[in-house]
This record gives structure tokens, sequence and C-alpha cells, in this order.
């Protein structure tokens, strides 16, 4: 048997319960995964709310949760270049909030043995995340990037990898993460009202793009700071189509494909910081929804099975 965290009504954290089910084994393509980490999103809240419920339709009940770390413990057929005992990490292909998880077998990426368990799981949706949206930016040496929420997981992620590239980094942020971001190589500004005024204090021009991962509405001002909407993407405001931005990641064909090996070597080698909140037992799931909803998490929350 194996314990797995699921929901059978849309609703708050509560509607999570822990039950024993039989493992499914493995279909053609796909691997079993023995769980060592998990790692918890906004989305898995979002569509546990029933906010998502057009764009993610579920069939109840349903294991929230993409990300995944572990050892493969059974191999579907058709397939190669993945053994029993591999060590793995990467997307589950239906619910990962489970102690033993299935997934697609291209959707998995071998663990750098350097990289710790909880940063492996914590990684994979983020990471994408991040790569895919300085790709559609197009963010090169010289740019002046603005990143909203420039210390939450995709942010923080984002702001290394623009900086690692040479371009300015203004991050937008809350009182308490200015020194954070201004350690991953950031300049930091106040986020809320009268952003652009701040902006403009460090570069009166304003900026050459920006990425939003806030949501909060910070499209607008955006669009005046990058003198229009061309070089701006966001991956949390629906509002972005009726202001002529780019949302990136609605369609499943939208991702950055190998983006998690070189993010994962540079993890491993600890020169790409995710910091990491702090673990919970799979059975406090809704525990860990509920830090997450409240905003009480500074970094990644993560599950152990
Ligand atoms: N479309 C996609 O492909 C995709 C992929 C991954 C994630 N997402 C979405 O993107 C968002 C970010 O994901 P995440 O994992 O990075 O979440 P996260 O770690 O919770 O980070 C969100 C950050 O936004 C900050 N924030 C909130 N309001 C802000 C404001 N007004 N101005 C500036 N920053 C603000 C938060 O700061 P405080 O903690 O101080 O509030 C937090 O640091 C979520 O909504 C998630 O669902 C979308």
């Amino acid at each position: 048997m194996s314990r797995v965290i699921s929901y059978a009504e849309f609703g708050p954290p509560s509607v999570l319960k822990l039950s024993d089910v039989d493992p499914a084994p493995p279909g053609a393509g796909q691997v079993l995964i023995a769980v060592r980490a998990i790692g918890v999103n906004p989305l898995d809240a979002k569509i546990r709310r029933g906010e998502l419920a057009r764009i993610f339709p579920v069939n109840f009940p349903v294991v929230p949760g993409l990300d995944v770390a572990g050892v493969i413990d059974a191999i579907g057929p058709d397939v190669t270049g993945l053994r029993v005992g591999d060590e793995v990490f990467g997307v589950a292909s239906e619910g990962s909030y489970a102690q033993h998880v299935v997934a697609d077998a291209d959707a998995v990426q071998p663990r750098p043995p350097a990289l710790p368990w909880e940063l492996a799981a914590a990684l994979p949706t983020v990471g994408e995340a991040a790569v895919r949206t300085l790709e559609q930016l197009e963010v090169k040496a010289g740019d002046v990037l603005l990143i909203h929420g420039a210390a939450g997981s995709v942010g923080a992620i984002a702001t290394q990898l623009a900086v690692s590239r040479g371009a300015t980094v203004i991050g937008a942020v809350s009182e308490a993460d200015m020194d954070v971001v201004r350690g991953l190589g950031a300049n930091p500004v106040l986020a809320g009202e009268e952003l652009a005024r701040r902006v403009r204090r460090i570069s009166p021009d304003g900026v050459s793009a920006v990425l939003d991962t806030s949501g909060a509405g910070v499209l607008p001002e955006s669009i005046d700071l990058a003198g229009g909407p061309e070089r701006i993407v966001t991956i949390a405001d629906m509002a972005a189509a009726g202001l002529g931005v780019r949302f990136s990641g609605a369609e499943p064909t939208d991702r950055a494909h190998n983006a998690l090996p070189p993010l994962a070597h540079l993890a491993a080698g600890g020169q790409l910081q995710l910091p990491i909140w702090r673990p919970y037992p799979l059975a406090d799931a809704a525990a860990a929804h509920a830090d997450l909803e409240a905003r009480r998490n500074r970094g990644k929350l993560v599950l152990l099975p």
C-alpha cells in the first residue's frame, strides 16, 4: 500500500485527505517512482480551489501536485534509457502528492548526486518557467529587466539567470525580501503603489523588458515603464490578453524543453539558489497549502513522504 493525498471536491486546504491505495503500475512510456520529496506549487492550490477548472478540467478524486523526486521502482513497456534504482526528478503525470508516483519517462531527468532531494523536487515547474520566460523575452546583456516577485521561486531563478547573462535586474519585492534579491544580484525596489517612480529612480528611461510572476495587477504600470507590451511576459495575470501582454504557460506545448539539466547542474554546484522554506510530512499537505495561501512561506514548500 502507498499513502496518497487527494480531494473529492474543490475547497479550502481541509479538503485534502490522506488515504492508502495500491500504486498503479506504470503504463507504456512511463515509470513508477518511489518518492523521496514532493514540490508544492501555488498552481496546486489554485486548482484545488477550483479557480482553473476551465483551463485544467479535473476528474475527482484529484491527487494534487506536479513536481517530484525519487527512485525508479518499476518501468513500463517501451521505456529506454532508464532503469529500476535510477534517481530522478521531474513532473508526475497524474498528481505527485503520494509515496508512489507515475511519470512519463521523458518528463523525468537523472538527479545529480550533489542535488539534495528537496531541491530536486522544488526545481522542475519553477525552473522551467524561469528559463521559458527569459527565452520568450529574449533577455540578453545590456537589458534592464524588471521582475515583479523577484524573491519568489520563479522570480529568484529568473533573477539569477538574467544577472548571469549580463542583464541589469530590478526586482520588485516586499520589504522583507529586499536583502534577498540584493543577494541574488538584483536592484531591489519596494513593490506596491508608485512602483514606477521607484524604478525610474534606478533607471530613468524605464526598462527594456518585464517579467511578472506576481499576478498583482502590475501590467499597466509595466507597459508604461517598458514603452509598450511587446517585451512583457506574465505567468500569473489573467488580464494579460486584454492588455496585449503575453501570458506564458497556459498551453501544455508552451514549455522550455531541456531547461532542467543545466539548472540542476547549477543548483547542485551551489551556483543557483532556490531557498526551501521547510519540509512538511506528506500527511500535513493541508497545513502546507494553508501556509502557502497565507503567504507565510519565504521559499519553496516541500512535502516528504
Ligand atoms: N504560467 C506558468 O507557466 C507558471 C509556472 C509557474 C508558476 N506560475 C504562477 O506564477 C506565480 C509565481 O509562482 P512562484 O512559484 O514563483 O510563487 P511564489 O514562490 O509564491 O512567488 C510569488 C512571489 O510574488 C510576490 N508578490 C506578491 N504580490 C506581489 C506584488 N504586488 N509585487 C511584487 N511581488 C509580489 C510574493 O511576495 P510575498 O511573499 O511578499 O507576497 C512572492 O515572492 C504563481 O501565481 C504561480 O501559480 C505560473
